[in-house]
């Protein structure tokens, strides 16, 4: 059967992450089932689901008109309640008008990309960086993916130079750069940004005439340290900045597949409107999600149970790792230590890190992700998403150092 190029190109598409989640699925670690898998490579959050349970499970309210065509970027009732969140957690005043939802943040980078980018074009993002991006901006649109990459040297730190330095191999590659993604707090990282290091940011995309976007989904799963949005900053700078927010990480609801665009920009926006055509979110999710967001007092106290709950998983994961002498970098924000197990590779390269990974799911069972995936600048680096059970972490945590037990630890030359 013919299958034009574009359809070929998907089917050469890699997904190891996909792949590790539903490998682990399949069969599941619990305490009843102790042989089983535990995943520790997807990003969600699986420790509030008994906050959201009696609210997701009162009876949504679902009137006629939710059951007819509604605006495929979103009702206007749902983007209201959404402008008032929004502008809470950013410091700007948002509006209804100025919002396009769609059914995932990762759709609404795809779009954002397509109607900001031409085929080709380059956006800087730094890293390591959300596997995700390379499929939201390579897959359809064709846009290429360019690394600011970040060192463990300097504990990763995002400096200056690091943007420099990428935009001048975009520009050796002939690539047109049109703008910089970044994720605040920073999956995989598991941190926010400083104001000093956002405000170089901002001058930067400034002095280079480029578009900021900035992927804020993990806003609210903040502890230890205060998450800043670029919004306020980008309009003081005056330039033009898009902020992708969603249900997924927040809220702990990846699988209702809910994510929005805030952006100034009218001409972006009516053509983000336009495609979000065909990835439209349903009237039932939407008023489902509506119902969370009017209940001031229950979201205020959800978020604050949430930070807790984080710190609390952080806290215990970061203990259990040390104590096994696995060095993780500091973190305050989302769900994720960043291991080093570099000292257990074969070899500095890729191939030996794939080994790590592939020893480590085989023989402890356990699903983290190889740094390559997320394009970490040196081999031998894991992220480990913790927002699961203590039980289920400390017994991950202890498989995973026996598992290394077996390696023999190559000398330094
Ligand atoms: C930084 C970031 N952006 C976007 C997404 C995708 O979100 P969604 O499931 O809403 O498409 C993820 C999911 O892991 C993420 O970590």
């Amino acid at each position: 059967m013919y299958i034009s190029k574009r359809g070929q190109r998907l089917l050469e598409h890699q997904q190891p992450l996909v792949r590790a989640h539903f490998l682990c699925a399949q069969n599941p670690w619990s305490p009843e089932n102790p042989d089983g898998y535990i995943n520790l490579g997807t990003a969600e959050n699986h420790l509030v689901f008994d906050l959201l349970e009696p609210r997701l499970n009162a009876s949504p309210g679902i009137q006629e008109h939710h059951t007819h065509y509604a605006e495929l970027h979103g009702m206007e009732a749902f983007r209201e309640l959404l402008s008032g969140y929004l502008s809470e957690m950013t410091g700007v005043l948002v509006s209804a008008g100025e919002l396009a939802v769609a059914s995932g943040s990762s759709s609404i980078i795809d779009m954002l990309v397509y109607a900001l980018c031409e085929p080709g074009d380059g956006i800087i993002i730094p890293a390591p960086y959300y596997a995700g991006f390379d499929h939201d901006l390579k897959t359809r649109v064709q846009v290429e993916p360019v690394p600011a990459f970040t060192s463990p040297e300097n504990g990763h730190k995002l400096t200056l130079e690091v943007l420099q330095q990428a935009l001048l191999q975009a520009g050796r590659r002939t690539i047109k750069v049109r703008g910089i993604l970044i994720t605040n707090p920073n999956n995989p990282l598991g941190r926010v940004y400083d104001r000093k290091t956002l405000e170089m940011i901002v001058a930067f995309a400034r002095e280079h005439k480029l578009q900021l976007i900035s992927d804020e989904l993990y806003a609210k799963s903040v502890f230890g340290d205060r998450y800043i949005s670029l919004a306020g900053m980008s309009e003081e700078a005056g330039i033009d900045y898009h902020i992708v927010y969603g249900f997924a990480k927040d809220f702990g609801l990846s699988g209702f597949k809910t994510g929005m665009l805030f952006t100034r920009q009218e001409k972006l926006l009516k053509a983000v409107q336009e495609l979000a055509y065909f990835m439209p979110v349903s009237n039932a999710t939407q008023k489902i999600l509506s119902n969370l967001l009017a209940g001031k007092a229950w979201l205020n106290h959800f978020f604050e149970e949430n930070s807790k709950r984080l710190a609390q998983a952080s806290g215990v994961c970061h203990q259990v790792l040390s104590e096994k002498g696995i060095h993780a970098e500091p973190n305050n924000a989302g769900f994720f230590a960043w291991l080093d197990l570099s000292r257990y590779l074969s070899s500095a390269s890729a191939e030996a890190e794939m080994e790590l990974y592939q020893h480590i799911l085989e023989n402890a069972k356990v699903n983290i992700s190889p740094g390559q995936v997320f394009h970490g600048a040196e081999p031998g680096w894991f992220r480990l998403c913790y927002a699961r059970p203590e039980q289920m972490i400390r017994e991950s945590v202890s498989r995973i150092s026996a598992s290394l037990e077996h390696i023999q630890i190559p000398e330094k030359t």
